[in-house]
């Protein structure tokens, strides 16, 4: 058998069940993974909050988009993976579980030397901070303002423009500053006067910004800041975003598909070696969810929250 969590209804963390249902047998071009750890992401939360809809027809949802863990069983035509391989997989449907069922193509060995936990935070966020870094064409030289510098889709972005040369500012709480330094990031607060301290901290000008946050101060200050709207990219605005000519990314804008799926084996192989550093803020069991959706949704935690099955 096999334990998961589902969404059994819209609405807060009342609506999550822990359920148990016949382990599934992987069909042709899929592999069972035994979970040994799944990343927790705000948009596990936005899916049961209704965010992207509430439609009945859709629940029970299971729950989880990544995982990190071990081949148990391969499908029919599935040739570069074999029972025994540890593996992550990103994206996945029901990550929330003791074993999931992922199609082959979603599915990439773990870095070696990288924990469970560490290994199964790393694609959902890390793909998003490579397309975005990747679309405002961040490169050598550049200055680049990354707004939510450090959530987990804002770490993976300042390591990588920070890999590419650039200097890098980037906005968060100031309990962050001391971190975002040790990862070679100007830091400075969000909030009233960010249009002015960001002038202050890039005399010259910025070449590219990146919208983690979602923000309207997150866009307008971008806007202000860099003269080509193409390298101003956001990955949570998607109500102005597209108004503004800006590139707007993820589910519902540009889904990059390419782009992440090669973001996928480049920022495994920074992981393995250790150029590209993963921060586990905590981790809980399957049967503890709840504390962990509430400790995400607090916005308390600096790096990934993980569940181990
Ligand atoms: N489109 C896609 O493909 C895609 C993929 C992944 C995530 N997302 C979305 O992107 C957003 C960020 O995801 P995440 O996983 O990085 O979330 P997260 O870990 O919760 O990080 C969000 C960060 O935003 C910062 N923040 C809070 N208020 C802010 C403000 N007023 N101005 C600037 N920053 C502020 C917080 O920083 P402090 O701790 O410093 O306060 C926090 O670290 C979410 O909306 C998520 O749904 C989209």
């Amino acid at each position: 058998m096999t334990t998961s969590v589902q969404a059994q209804a819209y609405g807060g963390t009342e609506v999550l069940a822990i359920v148990e249902s016949p382990t599934p047998e992987p069909g042709p071009h899929e592999v069972l993974i035994t979970v040994r750890a799944a990343g927790v992401n705000v948009a596990d939360v936005k899916v049961y909050g209704g965010v992207w809809g509430t439609d009945p027809a859709k629940l029970p949802i299971p729950l989880g988009f990544e995982v990190a863990g071990v081949v148990a069983a391969v499908g029919d035509g599935v040739e570069h993976l074999a029972v025994g391989d540890a593996v992550i997989a990103h994206p996945v449907r029901g990550g929330y579980a003791t074993e999931v069922l992922a199609p082959a193509d979603t599915v990439i060995a773990k870095p070696e030397g990288l924990g469970w936990a560490e290994a199964s935070g790393l694609q959902l966020t890390g793909t998003a901070a490579a397309h975005a870094v990747h679309a405002a064409g961040v490169s050598a030289g550049d200055t680049v303002l990354v707004h939510g510098a450090a959530g987990g889709v804002g770490l993976v972005a300042v390591q990588l423009a920070v890999l590419r040369d650039a200097t890098v500012i980037g906005t968060a709480a100031p309990g962050q500053h001391d971190l975002l330094r040790e990862l070679g990031v100007v830091p400075t607060t969000y909030g009233d006067g960010l249009l002015e301290r960001v002038r202050e901290l890039a005399p010259d000008g910025v070449d590219a910004a990146l919208d983690l946050a979602g923000t309207d101060e997150a866009l307008d200050v971008s806007l202000a800041l860099v003269a080509d709207r193409q390298r101003i990219a956001t990955i949570a605005n998607f109500d102005r975003g597209p108004k503004e000519g800006i590139r707007v990314l993820g589910a519902g804008g540009e889904e990059g598909k390419d782009v992440r799926a090669a973001a996928a084996v480049e920022i495994a192989e920074l992981a393995a070696d250790g150029r590209l550093k993963v921060f586990v803020e905590a981790t809980f069991p399957l049967t503890a969810v709840v504390a962990a959706h509430e400790l995400l949704s607090s916005r308390k935690a600096t790096g990934k929250i993980v569940l181990l099955p």
